[in-house]
This record gives structure tokens, C-alpha cells and sequence, in this order.
């Protein structure tokens, strides 16, 4: 099932997602997650972005990265992650959202992480990302803690894309993927 994508503006975007219980048969909702990901052309979607505050998120790094490029991407879904440490050198890149279409912004994060998560299986794994990976991760993780990347955006920033947000709200801004806007 490709679900409609919730956008900017929806309260759910803004919430801390809840832990799903343990051992919970969620694969229909991440095959449901990879194709509604998939069907927007995107790298990463969370459940909150499909209207489900719950604490999971698929991503699929591989598209972001060239043949001719060293690491190389993960597709692979997320259940109750808890990001342990960040680290190695920050560094900025323009990043964008399947919630906010059209607005791109360089955002500031460390190259590494650790992370805890259970598959889709629900084997408990511990692993190190860096790179392309580790900043989808991190992108997507902010979407369970109700953080969006333009919250990191200073004042000015904020000011310019203020009216784009609100069209965005309304529906204004065109895509080629289904969406729910909160003031339409
Ligand atoms: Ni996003």
C-alpha cells in the first residue's frame, strides 16, 4: 500500500513518536513504508510521516550514492532506534524532505553514529554508520523526535522560507507523490 504523505504543518510532525511493543508484526507497514518511500523518489521516510507516530523508519542510502563511490548505501528499516553517540567531523549538506517539497537547506551533522535498533525481525542490532548512511539515519531519526531539518535553520533562514511553508501547508506546492495537507 502507498500511504499519502503528511505535510509540513501536520501536528504529527511535530511529536515525539512512541516505541512500538515488542515483537508487534510490522512488516506489512514497512513493505508499506519502502513503497510509499520508493513511489516519491525518496532516501528516507519515517512513520510519522505517513500519519503513524510510532518509532520506525526505513531508508534507502544506495540512491545517493554513485557507482564510482567508495561506500556504499544500505536499504533497511528501523524499529525503536536509539542513537547512542555521534561523532568524526561535522560537516554541512543540503538536505530536503518528503514532508516540506522544495525547500532545501545545508544542515550541519557529525559524519558518524552508533545506533541501536531492531530489524525487521526484531533482532536487536548495534551498528556504526558514516557518510551518506549516517545522515539519512540522522535526518530521519530527528522525524521520530518531532524534529524537522529546518528547525536547525537561524531566524533568517526561517524568515525566508516562512510563506513556502505555509503554501506547502495549503497545498500550494505542487508534487508528483500524494499528499495530506493540514490547511486544505
Ligand atoms: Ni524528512
Amino acid at each position: 500500500m502507498i500511504y499519502p504523505i503528511v505535510a509540513y504543518g501536520n501536528p504529527i510532525l511535530k511529536k515525539e513518536a512512541l516505541d512500538i511493543p515488542e515483537g508487534e508484526n510490522v512488516q506489512e507497514l514497512i513493505d508499506s513504508m519502502y513503497a510509499t518511500m520508493d513511489r516519491a523518489n525518496g532516501v528516507g521516510l519515517a512513520a510519522p510521516q505517513i500519519n503513524q507516530g510510532i518509532r520506525l523508519f526505513v531508508i534507502d542510502s544506495s540512491l545517493m550514492l554513485g557507482e564510482d563511490d567508495e561506500e556504499k548505501g544500505i536499504r533497511r528499516a528501523f524499529i525503536n532506534p536509539i542513537i547512542l553517540d555521534e561523532y568524526g567531523d561535522d560537516y554541512g549538506f543540503e538536505e530536503g524532505c518528503l514532508s516540506i517539497p522544495d525547500v532545501r537547506a545545508e544542515i550541519i551533522r557529525p559524519e558518524k553514529l552508533t545506533i541501536e535498533y531492531y530489524d525487521e525481525n526484531w533482532n536487536l542490532k548495534e551498528e556504526e554508520f558514516s557518510g551518506m548512511t549516517a545522515r539519512v539515519i540522522q535526518h530521519e531519526y530527528d522525524h521520530l523526535e518531532g524534529i524537522l531539518f529546518i528547525d536547525y535553520l537561524n531566524g533568517l533562514k526561517k524568515r525566508l522560507i516562512k510563506s513556502k511553508l505555509i503554501d506547502i501547508s495549503k497545498g500550494k506546492v505542487p508534487t508528483d507523490y500524494r499528499m495530506i495537507y493540514p490547511l486544505k
